[in-house]
């Protein structure tokens, strides 16, 4: 089968993160979030794959390539603008002569989607959707199904009083090729409002696959924090190149000073330095070429590459974009984000949810950041 990701969002929840960076190319555990799932596909055999793109999409081009290097075969798409997810599927028909997967480029999943391409089959279903059961469905694409999970019902964020089941639609689909007829071509059009609803009354056999294991919407900074702490604590799935020494990995070209406390699970990639008595608390991601200064606090945080923090600074559960410039004595707290390029001055403090735009100046600017 080929798969369509679907890459041409904004990322707007992300921001400031994805101001350069689009969502897919942002890191996860040192590595683009896309080659994540790309390692997934390919350990399910599928290794052809289209990207739907919109925004950024030569970041995606200059790092993929033809695919290769990673051990796909890779074809662009790049809307011109954005078409929405069956409008984005429907321009590229001419690809698809036989069963293809879609999946929303920002999901983070080990579904089996093996045995979901079999149930498809075996059902004779024309769509196929991985349904996730969560605690709050109002916020999602609610599915209904019989027992036999043949789908009855879709309802866009439901009002409490309407919802009718837990599961939700996960993002990851399994179509046949002419269900794309039921999509007008050129305008933008959503699967869940457009094409979903239209096949069920044509009365068409859709099926919901329930997926078991581990899933997220990385798409938010929760969520990213929160998906790098179930990788490191072994909750989704890490699929390091080296082995971790008691919950740490750490690259040889890296130094620790004698004197840091660093207790795991931490990440800490190739070219960095950790300072005397810095304290580095897991989950906790470093990327590349990295310093860390004397008697600084990490914990609960992700760091990019080429970042400095200087000494008796303390960052919690936080994300730091490449290439910034923190201070001393700087406090980065909760759920903040600072951009790439972006320095915080000596003595700050940045307060829970702040984000500080990309090379906005901590000391200098007037207006640099906006709460979240
Ligand atoms: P937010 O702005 O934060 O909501 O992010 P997003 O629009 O990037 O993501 P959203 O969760 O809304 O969309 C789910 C997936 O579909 C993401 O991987 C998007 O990149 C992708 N997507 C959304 N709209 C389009 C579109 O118009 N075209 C294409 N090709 N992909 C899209």
């Amino acid at each position: 089968m080929k798969a369509i990701i679907l890459v041409g969002g904004e990322g707007t929840r992300l921001r400031p993160l994805t101001c350069n960076v689009p969502k897919p190319m942002v890191p996860v555990v040192n590595r683009p979030f896309l080659e994540h799932t790309f390692s997934y596909l390919k350990h399910h055999n599928i290794d052809e794959v289209i990207l739907a793109m919109g925004y950024l999409p030569h970041r995606i081009k200059e790092h993929f390539g033809d695919g290769k290097d990673y051990g796909i075969k890779l074809t662009y798409e790049v809307e011109d603008s954005p078409m929405g997810t069956g409008g984005a599927v429907k321009r590229l028909h001419h690809l698809l002569d036989d069963t293809f997967v879609v999946m929303n480029g920002d999901v983070y999943t080990d579904l089996d989607i093996t045995e979901m391409a079999a149930m498809h089959k075996e059902k004779q279903s024309v769509c196929s959707i991985a349904m996730v059961p969560v605690e709050d469905p109002t916020k999602y694409g609610v599915i209904e199904t019989s027992p036999a999970n043949k789908i009855r019902k879709f309802t866009e964020k439901p009002g409490w009083d309407s919802v009718t089941s837990n599961n939700i639609n996960a993002g990851t689909y399994i179509m046949e090729p002419k269900v794309l007829e039921q999509i007008p071509y050129g305008t933008f059009h959503m699967f869940e409002q457009g094409l979903f609803p239209k096949l069920l009354l044509g009365g068409e056999s859709l099926y919901g696959f329930p997926l078991k294991g581990y899933w997220i919407d990385m798409g938010t900074v929760e969520s990213y924090l929160k998906l790098h702490g179930d990788m490191l604590k072994g909750q989704a799935a890490l699929n390091m190149q080296s082995k971790s020494k008691d919950g740490i990995w750490s690259d040889e070209t890296t130094r620790i000073h004698r004197t840091a406390k660093i207790q795991g699970p931490v990440v800490i990639g190739a070219g960095c330095t950790i300072g005397p008595r810095a304290r580095i608390t897991g989950p906790v991601v470093i990327g590349a070429g990295c310093n860390i200064g004397e008697d600084t606090a990490l914990e609960d945080c992700v760091l990019w590459r080429q970042t400095s923090v200087g000494n008796q600074s303390t960052l919690n559960h936080c994300v730091i974009g490449n290439n910034a410039k923190i201070g001393n004595n700087v406090w980065v707290k909760s759920g903040s984000v600072v951009a790439d390029d972006a320095v915080i001055g000596d003595g700050n403090k940045l307060a829970n949810g702040i984000a500080l735009w990309p090379g906005h100046n901590l000391e200098s600017d007037s207006v640099t950041f906006v709460r979240r």
